[in-house]
């Protein structure tokens, strides 16, 4: 049995359905780790490169699954000719994550999104054009990881939730991220004003989520 971090664990857990497409799949955990545990009977792993799509299909051989594990190399959606019924991209950052999902000529009902960095430009781009079923934050080997899952649908983030999202559902790890985000924020703005402009609006939505949770 593999043994995974939080984020990717949080991740396999989002899975359901008949088959996943992981976007991006480098070392192939999440594809192989979702066929294992039985949350799809199959997955599609799709990896720009070449090198990295490779860990993949070691990994799914290594662990007896790779009749069910596909291995594709190509730009995001674009080598799947299968229908996926739910799809990870995860480890990219916000604005790549953007490009794959506006570049898909279709997408599976359910989507799993993880950015590693500009989650704020993600969240104003997915806000009224997908139903946010979760986005929560976990935390693994010290930093804070968004996990946001979408169905079809509308729905919408209120104004202070775009740089740290709806904590739904509700864990320990989004206070902690609030409250180390705010002393980092606090300790350079004890020497520098507080600049107009994404940090400043940052640094609000931090102290009002913080003063929400009397944190
Ligand atoms: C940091 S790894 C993330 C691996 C895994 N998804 C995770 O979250 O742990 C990012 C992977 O995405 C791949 N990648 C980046 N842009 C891509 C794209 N447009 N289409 C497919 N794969 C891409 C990279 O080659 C790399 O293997």
């Amino acid at each position: 049995m593999i043994k995974h971090d939080k984020r990717i664990d949080a991740l396999i857990s989002e899975c359901c359905g008949e088959v996943l497409a992981d976007i991006g799949c480098d070392h192939g955990y999440v594809a192989v780790g979702a066929v294992l545990s039985g949350r799809v009977k199959r997955a599609v792993a799709i990896d720009i490169s070449a090198k990295s799509l490779e860990k993949t299909r070691l990994l799914s051989e290594q662990e007896g699954v790779s009749d069910r594990v596909r291995c594709l190399c190509g730009n995001g959606f674009a080598p799947l000719d299968d229908e996926a019924d739910v799809a990870v991209i995860a480890g990219m950052g916000g604005v790549e994550i953007i490009s794959v999902l506006d570049a898909a000529k279709k997408l599976p009902a359910r989507l799993v999104l993880c950015p590693h960095q500009n989650a704020y430009e993600l969240r104003k781009r997915l806000n009224g054009k997908f139903d946010i079923v979760k986005d929560y934050t976990v935390c693994a080997a010290g930093k804070f990881y968004p996990v946001i899952v979408l169905g079809e649908g509308e729905s919408f983030y209120a104004e202070d939730e775009f740089f740290y999202g709806k904590d739904m559902p509700r864990g320990d790890d989004y206070a902690a991220m609030l409250a180390a985000r705010r002393a980092t924020l606090e300790e350079r703005f004890s020497t520098h004003r507080v600049p107009d402009g994404k940090l400043r609006a940052e640094y609000e939505e931090v102290t009002l989520r913080c003063s929400k949770l009397k944190i």
